[in-house]
C-alpha cells in the first residue's frame, strides 16, 4: 500500500534529502515552508519527475491556521497521513551572548522549532489515531532535534533550549501513541552542511581538523540524515519506540 507522509521544511537543506529519500521508496510528500510557490517552483518540478506526488503548502509552522490548512489540505489529497517528518527549524537572526538575548528572539525560535512542531504533531498524531493500521502500524514520526538538544551553545541558547524541548516531545508522543500503534522517534544530526551552517564554515572547518571531538571528521550531509530518516520510517523497527538516533559522526562519544 501507497504510504504519504508530512515533510516540513522539505523543499530545501535536510529536508529536501529527506524528501528525496522517501520519493525514491515510493512515498507520496507534502511539504510546508515559508517560501512562496514561485520560489520554490524549479524544485518541485524536479521532485515532480517520479512517479509519486508532490504537494507544497506555503505557510509557516508557527501560524495556527497555516497548519490546519497544511493537515487538511494534505489529508484531502493523499487520504491519510502515514509519516509524519518535523525537519522545519530556524537558528536565531543573531548569535548574542546568553545575557543578552532577548524575549523576541527567543519568542519567534521556540514559536517554529517547539510550539510549532509539537501542535502539527498532535494535529497529525489525532489524525493518524483514526486512521486504519497498516501492517500493525497506523503511522511513524521523526523528529529532527539537534546536537543543541544537550551541546550547550551560550552564543544561541533559544535554539539549544529549543532543540532540548523537541527531545520531550519525542519522549512524550513516543509514550502517549504507543498504545495506537505510532512510533515516535528522534534524529539528532551533528553539524551538516546547509544554509543553516553556511555563515559559520571556516569555524566548523577547523573544528573537524583541530579538536579532535568528531571520530568521523567531516561535516555531515543532508543525505546522512535522509538515510537515517529511512532506517527510522522502515519495518525494522517495530519493538522501539522513542529512540534518538544521532548523525553527528561520533561526536556525542566523550572522547579522552
Ligand atoms: N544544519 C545543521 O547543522 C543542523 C544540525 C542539527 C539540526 N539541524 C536541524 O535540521 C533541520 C533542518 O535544518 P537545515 O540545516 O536544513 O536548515 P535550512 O537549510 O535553514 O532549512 C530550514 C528549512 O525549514 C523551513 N522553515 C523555516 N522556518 C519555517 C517556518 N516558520 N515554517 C515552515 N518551515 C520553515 C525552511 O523553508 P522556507 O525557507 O521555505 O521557510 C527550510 O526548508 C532544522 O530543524 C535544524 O534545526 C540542522
Amino acid at each position: 500500500m501507497k504510504r504519504y507522509a508530512l515533510v516540513t521544511g522539505g523543499a530545501r537543506g535536510i529536508g529536501l534529502a529527506i524528501t528525496r529519500q522517501l520519493l525514491k521508496e515510493g512515498v507520496g510528500v507534502s511539504i510546508l515552508g515559508t517560501s512562496p510557490q514561485e520560489k520554490v517552483a524549479p524544485v518541485l518540478k524536479d521532485l515532480r519527475t517520479g512517479q509519486s506526488p508532490v504537494l507544497y503548502f506555503s505557510g509557516s509552522l508557527a501560524d495556527r491556521g497555516d497548519r490546519e490548512r497544511y493537515v487538511a489540505g494534505s489529508v484531502e489529497a493523499f487520504g491519510r497521513i502515514d509519516i509524519l517528518i518535523n525537519n522545519a527549524g530556524v537558528a536565531p537572526k543573531v548569535r548574542t551572548d546568553l545575557l543578552s538575548m532577548t524575549e523576541e528572539s527567543f519568542t519567534q525560535v521556540l514559536d517554529i522549532n517547539l510550539k510549532g512542531m509539537l501542535f502539527l504533531t498532535q494535529s497529525v498524531a489525532r489524525r493518524m489515531v483514526g486512521q486504519e493500521p497498516v501492517e500493525g502500524r497506523r503511522g511513524v514520526i521523526v523528529n529532527v532535534s539537534s546536537m543543541s538538544a544537550y551541546v550547550s551553545s551560550v552564543s544561541r541558547g533559544e535554539y539549544c533550549i529549543s532543540k532540548a524541548g523537541v527531545s520531550m516531545v519525542t519522549a512524550l508522543f513516543a509514550d502517549r501513541l504507543a498504545e495506537e500503534g505510532i512510533g515516535v522517534f528522534e534524529v539528532r544530526p551533528g553539524i551538516i552542511a546547509t544554509d543553516m551552517t553556511a555563515a559559520v564554515t571556516e569555524k566548523y572547518d577547523r573544528f573537524f581538523a583541530e579538536s579532535g571531538q568528531v571520530p568521523i571528521a567531516r561535516w555531515g550531509t543532508p543525505e546522512d540524515v535522509a538515510g537515517a530518516v529511512s532506517l527510522l520510517i522502515s519495518d525494522k523497527l517495530r519493538y522501539s519506540t522513542g529512540d534518538v538516533l544521532n548523525v553527528d559522526g561520533g561526536y556525542h562519544i566523550r572522547r579522552l
